[in-house]
């Protein structure tokens, strides 16, 4: 049987924006850069996305298309069968942890979507009742859970279709619709009076602000925006015609990702300031900050139905791509059928992300490093697995790939004129510039 790919150029593209679109955008990126000195922190980040990370991408670009392979076989079947391999199932578990926290929070998107619906955010109830409202939600049994195994059900019946049909079909629809709704309440937002202190917040630079932690927070942050570090690019790249431009479609992600965040940024402060609101940080900012607002302001319901709309299906085009990673594995190393791969991933992510739900009201006595069972898993793997993934994958290119076939996938033979070109630089990013940088930006963050 021919292995599943992408029908299209668009097809690719807005499968991997979807990758790296996520709730990364839309709670963690306005909130990072309001505290780490606005458009200070954003030229930071503009810089490290495209030195770093940009070639990071690149790495594992390379890596999937080459192999046309899962993450396993791509890193033993271009080592020549050697240990390399463990690193590729690595990148494979990696995602599996992701996906079981990432689809908890799925499912309170789920829950809030299906709240607004009822328009329970137009009263014009108090922040502390918006607050109690989430709270009560999380710690309880069986809401969350239902709504976790809603989203990740709905993962993998997206995932078990294929990629053509499945993921890319999805991508096509959704990512387009994402982009329009999260422009709408942009400009609604930065129309209410009061907006310019949430524009202000955001985009004002402080350099004084940027020191080691904020610098390792932004590529910290890059990273986890990048989707990198967990074979999810490489997979998907695994699937992205021979003729495609990596460059090109490396560099149209990263910038679609920035833009995302920047656009989410500029949805959501104006809105949280125009009501005089400090804004919080991750879920406190989208689900209880948020619902006040949206109960303050006029059409509020309606926003709030097209916000948690839009929160869902960022999730959702990512958590596809997190599966599709183990999927692809089960199904080439382990002969396992589509279905029964995406069953096997369903039920160990379902129940460590149960045990995540639960951390919040059952479990939540339970401390592993100074926070509950949740906070854990995201510490875990967006702070330290993915950095080493991200590490490992250009070590593995830079030092342990001929320059030769780096240099023929990346140019596609060498038609390519222009990436021929800018290769050298590459090169030396990937072989230099970018273990040196994690390794001292990691540390820096750590002092
Ligand atoms: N990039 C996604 C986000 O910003 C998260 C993600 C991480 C997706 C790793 C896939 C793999 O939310």
């Amino acid at each position: 049987m021919s292995r599943d790919s992408f029908g299209s150029r668009f097809g690719a593209l807005v499968a991997m924006a979807g990758s790296a679109v996520g709730l990364g955008n839309l709670w963690r990126f306005p909130y990072l850069v309001g505290e780490n000195g606005g458009a200070a922190f954003i030229i930071v980040y503009i810089l490290l996305s495209f030195l770093i990370c940009l070639p990071i991408f690149i790495s594992e670009f390379v890596v999937g298309r080459r192999s046309q392979k899962n993450a396993y076989a791509a890193f033993r079947d271009l080592s020549g069968g050697s240990a390399w391999r463990w690193v590729g199932l690595f990148t494979i578990i990696v995602p599996l942890i992701v996906l079981s926290y990432y689809s908890v929070i799925g499912g309170w998107s789920v829950d809030y979507l299906l709240k607004s619906f009822t328009f329970s955010f137009t009263g014009g109830e108090s922040q502390s009742a918006m607050a109690t409202m989430f709270s009560d939600m999380v710690s309880s049994t069986w809401a969350p859970l239902l709504a976790h195994t809603g989203f990740l059900l709905t993962t993998m019946l997206i995932v078990v279709v294929g990629i053509k049909d499945g993921i890319e079909k999805f991508s096509k629809v959704m990512m387009p619709l994402l982009f329009v709704i999260v422009i709408a309440i942009a400009i609604y937002s930065v129309t209410l009076p009061g907006a310019k202190a949430g524009l202000d917040y955001l985009f004002n630079p402080d350099f004084s602000k940027i020191n080691g932690e904020a610098i390792a927070a932004a590529l910290g942050q890059a990273f986890f925006s990048l989707s990198l570090g967990f074979g999810t690019i490489m997979t998907y790249a695994s699937y992205v015609d021979k003729k495609e431009n990596i460059m090109f479609q490396s560099t149209a992600t990263a910038v679609s990702d920035l833009m995302f965040a920047l656009i989410a940024g500029t949805a959501i402060m104006p809105a949280v300031f125009a009501f005089g609101i400090n804004p919080q940080s991750g879920p406190g900012l989208v689900f209880e900050t948020l619902p006040y607002v949206f109960g303050q302001m006029p059409a509020g319901g309606f926003i709030a139905i097209l916000f948690f709309l839009a929160l869902l299906v960022a999730a959702l085009t990512s958590s596809i791509s997190m599966l599709e990673v183990a999927v692809a594995y089960l199904v080439e190393e382990k002969n396992l059928s589509r279905i029964g791969a995406c069953v096997v991933l369903f039920v160990i992510c379902w129940v460590v992300g149960a045990v995540c739900s639960l951390s919040f009201g059952p479990l939540s006595h339970v401390e592993i490093a100074g926070g509950n069972i949740f906070d854990f898993f995201d510490d875990l793997s967006s702070n330290i697995l993915m950095t080493l993934g991200s590490l490992l994958t250009v070590l593995f290119v830079g030092w342990r790939l001929k320059k030769t076939d780096v240099y023929d996938e990346f140019t596609n033979g060498g038609a390519i004129s222009r990436n021929a070109k800018i290769f050298g630089v590459l090169w030396i990013l990937i072989r230099y510039v970018c273990p040196l940088a994690i390794i001292a930006i990691f540390i820096s963050g750590l002092l």
